[in-house]
């Protein structure tokens, strides 16, 4: 911490002179999650606070599609990535063109795509999801098939939640949470029989099959706050399990993890550089941004 320190406490008085807040997903570091976040959550929380910033400036600690949506829902601020290199698997596995090919392949059947897509895709869905509310999402679409798009795994892991559905999807996945198999947990809970295992649903549904819970990054943290295990396997980015021990000191975060290396793009320093300077400005098009708030929106209000 005491690295950080000089960091934070310049990143915490800069947020103040320029009036800025600072939303932070549940996969940034320890020192910026505890040290210099204003809200912390999963990308449906980080977008309903994006609609309730009354700041000038968004600095989104995040991913570029994270930030995108926080401009998409609140225009009229300044939104700010500390790097505009932080991308991310899914959202780069589709264009609005793929989703148009998805709408000529299954006529008639409406497309829910994933919050983690550019904001051309949103605006070419016509509702939006997380994997906190995809289910649900789906169940209460009139349509009996459904186009997901772009996340194989979590459209196919939505399918054996709504089975009254069609479901059909994308073929994009997440390099975090593909890498897990169905194996490594078997072998793990041979080794360590007592282990909670809770994966996220970006995970193989062989996988989510093994485990006891799957949620969202929200949804993992207020499994382990309500169940606490004695020992739990996190299956999903490291920095969840790094940033939730220290508040759950009974519960004994083990296994192996993996780590995004497009959130890890998002530093302190390059933090306090972008709030300085004003730097690395997220813009999206006004016509996207209104066709895109209206799959996020109406996403939002039916997840209430
Ligand atoms: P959550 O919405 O569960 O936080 O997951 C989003 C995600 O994929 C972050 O990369
Ligand atoms: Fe994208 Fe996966 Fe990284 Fe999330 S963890 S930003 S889904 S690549």
């Amino acid at each position: 911490w005491a690295v950080f320190a000089p960091y934070v406490a310049a990143i915490n008085t800069l947020k103040k002179e320029k009036n800025a807040v600072i939303l932070a997903h549940n996969y940034m570091t320890p020192e910026i999650y505890h040290g210099v976040a204003d809200v912390v959550g999963d990308s449906l929380a980080l977008a309903i606070a994006a609609t309730e910033v009354e700041a000038d400036i968004i600095v989104q600690c995040g991913v570029h599609f994270m930030a995108e949506t926080s401009k998409i829902l609140n225009p009229a601020k300044t939104v700010l990535i500390p790097d505009l290199e932080a991308g991310c698997s899914l959202a780069e596995s589709i264009t609005a063109e793929g989703v148009a090919e998805m709408r000529a392949k299954y006529p008639g059947a409406p497309v829910v795509s994933y919050v983690n897509t550019t904001a051309e895709v949103k605006a070419a869905s016509d509702i939006c999801c997380t994997s906190a509310n995809a289910a649900q999402i789906v169940a209460a679409l009139p349509e009996e098939t459904i186009i997901m798009t772009p996340d194989q795994f979590l459209a196919q892991n939505v399918a054996n939640m709504v089975p009254e559905k069609n479901v059909v999807w994308w073929a994009g996945s997440c390099i975090v949470h593909e890498q897990y198999t169905a194996q490594d947990i078997r072998d793990f809970r041979e080794w360590h029989p007592s282990t909670r295992v809770i994966a996220h649903p970006e995970c193989p549904p062989e996988v989510v099959a093994e485990a006891d819970f799957s949620g969202s990054t929200s949804g993992i943290l207020d499994y382990v706050t309500r169940e606490r295990p004695e020992h739990a396997m996190l299956v999903t980015e490291c920095s969840m399990a790094s940033n939730i021990a220290d508040q759950l000191p009974d519960v004994d975060f083990v296994g192996p993890c993996n780590m995004c290396p497009y959130m890890k793009k998002i530093t302190l320093e390059k933090i306090l550089w972008s709030l300085h300077a004003g730097v690395m400005e997220v813009t999206v098009d006004p016509d996207v941004a209104d066709k895109a708030r209206h799959a996020v929106q109406r996403m939002i209000d039916l997840s209430r």
